[in-house]
């Protein structure tokens, strides 16, 4: 069962055009354009990724029988039917999203693995107007550094948690900590210098100083607020071919201003950096994360 409210919630979306708040517009474009597009076309090697750190999120959001669980940037589902599936029936989760493509890939996930108690909504997390207090838990992997205003977002995120109610996010820790990042960047360059995405800013390392996190958690209303490092492999394929295929589609776009000749040398850099990080298990680069954790007073 939803709570009171969402049923409504739910079906308002499916029939007006969602509210995006102008800061999240360019975030919006782009999950809904080429970036949602790969994405939604490589689910399985996406979750593979980052699916080292699935045994330490699980841990952390401690979902049990009968919650309620909000997935924000949900993507294609992985999380949120993984919540589903520990709600169990007298529970729910929400997982909302930017994305329509990814939002698709997720309802299909849901229908053939047959989860009722799972439900989808395409919003802007942001300004969405949630139950208030409709939720017990706020999950959210690698999906809540994106909103271009944070401290708005998380505070409209509180306003669904109930009283006493959790906060568990999985964060990237700085850029340098991340090899996964650094190395593709560096054996791309190809003589040029690639600047990583910024800290404190929209993006994968919007949420990686954790001054940033107390600030921002503190400010939005959330109290007892935990940065917890976990440091696991991101995963990038069983073998160089594959994890070469698919980094260098989803990096595209750094090589579109190079002539043939440096983009042979790049992705060339690229293959020989994936064969130096190849490991029993497959490709795999060091990375650094962050458990956030904080509590609904
Ligand atoms: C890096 S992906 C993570 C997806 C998913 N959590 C996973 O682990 O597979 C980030 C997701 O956040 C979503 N997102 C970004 N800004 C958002 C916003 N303001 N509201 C809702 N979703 C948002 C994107 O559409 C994208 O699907």
């Amino acid at each position: 069962m939803l709570p009171k409210g969402l049923h409504e919630a739910v079906a308002a979306v499916a029939f007006t055009s969602v509210e995006v708040h102008p800061s999240n517009a360019e975030q919006a474009r782009a999950w809904n354009g080429d970036e949602g597009a790969y994405w939604a076309a490589h689910v399985a090697a996406f979750e593979s990724s980052v699916s080292s750190y699935d045994g330490p999120f699980a841990a952390a959001t401690t979902v049990t029988a009968g919650e309620r669980v909000l997935d924000v940037g949900c993507g294609a589902g992985g999380t949120t039917l993984a919540a589903a599936r520990r709600a169990g029936p007298t529970g729910d989760a929400l997982g909302v999203d930017l994305s329509a493509a990814l939002l698709d890939v997720a309802r299909s996930r849901a229908r053939a693995e047959g989860i009722a108690n799972v439900h989808f909504l395409q919003a802007d997390a942001q300004v969405h107007p949630f139950p208030t207090a409709g939720f017990d838990v706020l999950v959210s992997r690698m999906g809540a550094m994106f909103f271009g205003d944070p401290v708005a977002a998380f505070t409209n995120l509180a306003r669904a948690v109930r009283p006493g109610g959790r906060l568990v996010l999985l964060t990237w820790q700085p850029l340098d900590r991340n090899e996964w990042l650094t190395a593709v960047l560096a054996a791309l360059a190809a003589g040029r210098t690639l600047p990583g995405p910024p800290p404190d800013a929209p993006g994968p390392f919007g949420l990686s100083s954790p001054d940033r996190v107390h600030d921002t958690l503190a400010a939005a209303g959330w109290s007892d607020v935990r940065c917890t490092g976990v440091e696991a492999p991101v995963q990038y394929g069983d073998d160089v071919d594959s994890a070469h295929e698919w980094v260098s589609g989803r990096m595209s776009w750094l090589l579109a201003d190079l002539d043939d000749e440096r983009r042979r040398q790049a992705l060339e850099d690229l293959r020989r950096s994936m064969q130096e990080h190849l490991e029993p298990g497959g490709v795999q680069y060091p990375s650094a994360a962050w458990l956030v954790t904080a509590r609904r007073p």
